[in-house]
């Protein structure tokens, strides 16, 4: 594991999405060196900041090997990750979310990396009835939980045949591997993809009472779930990299308190001081009713979640009103 101080080669699969912008401009700002893979499927390339070695390359070839060098670690992001998308095409989610992620798996063991931290997704609880969920509920339901369920067997298999506590020969000619898995509630915040054909609740919100267009509300809108400010996660993201506690284990990342889609929208709407009632629409498919975190495994490394869902929000508002001033909404 790295010392604190130490400047690291961090490579990141999806780089040009949401977490993994985010996560790269607090990696460069923190002087590391950044590698970024993406096949811009979803992400774009103006999310990418000044200073990342970008690679325009899909996870799925294997021409993503040579990027791996010299790495000493990979966040692995990549991924198809709309719930209704991926229900419409298991093969392709399959393809991106399964074989994709071993292959970067198998890209970071032939290149020595030490450390691999990877999404998996608080969808994995889907079918779990405990409030608040513990990393133990395992209980996929939707083709996309059930892709990041597979996700995770590789990891654990990974481990076991190259991890540092493995007695397999073919372990020993390697530098030994370690992985964190982090199951992500709803993180928000800047950059984060309104272009989404049902863009997430935050985002649409904003940009349609910004435009004075009547948002879409899908459901009762009695739907809660635990939201996560993309920054907190990003300080979580930094102990991966420093600090061995984190090594071989998974950790729900999100805040440990929910709200409705319905509360969500009085509060943007009450930021903005727009007030447009909402339509209602038909529930969409594949959704929990509701999320909410049991954080004890990550609040237990001196992590705290610190942003109030206020403040998230009025970042997120100044970020949709500076992309719209530049005419990119
Ligand atoms: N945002 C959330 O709230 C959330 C919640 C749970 C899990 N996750 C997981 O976290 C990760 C990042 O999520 P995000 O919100 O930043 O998603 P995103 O869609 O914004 O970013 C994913 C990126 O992966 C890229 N990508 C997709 N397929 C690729 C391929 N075959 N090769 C190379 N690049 C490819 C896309 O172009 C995109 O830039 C994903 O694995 C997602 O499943 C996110």
């Amino acid at each position: 594991m790295m010392s604190c101080g130490e400047k690291m080669k961090v490579l990141i699969t999806g780089v040009a999405g949401f977490i993994g912008s985010n996560l790269a401009s607090r990696l460069i700002k923190e002087g590391h060196e950044v590698i970024g893979l993406d096949n811009l499927a979803y992400g774009l390339r103006e999310n990418i900041p000044d200073g990342v070695h970008f690679h325009y390359l899909d996870i799925r070839d294997q021409s993503i090997y040579r990027a791996f060098e010299g790495a000493d670690a990979v966040f692995h992001l990549a991924a198809k990750n709309c719930i209704a998308d991926c229900q419409e095409d298991p093969v392709e989610t399959a393809d991106i979310n399964v074989r994709g992620t071993v292959n970067v798996f198998e890209a970071a063991k032939r290149a020595g990396v030490k450390k691999i931290i990877y999404a998996e997704s608080s969808a994995l609880y889907e079918g779990s009835k405990v409030f608040p969920t513990p990393e133990s509920e395992v209980n996929p339901e939707s083709f996309y939980a059930v892709s990041k369920l597979a996700s995770m067997y590789f990891a654990e298999a990974y481990q076991r045949f190259h991890g540092s506590s493995t007695n397999e020969p073919s372990a020993m000619s390697h530098q030994p591997l370690n992985f964190t898995a982090l199951r992500y509630f709803c993180v928000y915040g800047p950059v984060q993809d309104y272009r989404r054909t049902i863009p997430p609740v935050m985002s649409a919100f904003i940009i349609k009472l910004l435009r004075g267009e009547t948002p879409i509300i899908y459901g009762t809108g009695e739907k809660r779930r635990d939201f996560v400010y993309v920054e907190d996660v990003n300080d979580f993201h930094l102990m991966c990299l420093k600090d061995g506690r984190t090594d071989n284990r998974v950790f729900n990342l999100a805040s440990g308190v929910n709200y409705s889609v319905n509360e969500i929208y009085e509060m943007v709407s009450e930021l903005l001081d727009i007030h447009i009632p909402p339509i209602r629409k038909p529930d969409l498919p594949g959704e929990a009713e509701r999320t909410l975190a049991d954080i004890g495994e990550a609040t237990s490394l001196d992590w705290m979640p610190k942003t109030d869902i206020k403040t998230g929000l009025l970042n997120a508002i100044a970020y949709i009103k500076s992309e719209m001033a530049k005419g990119n909404i």
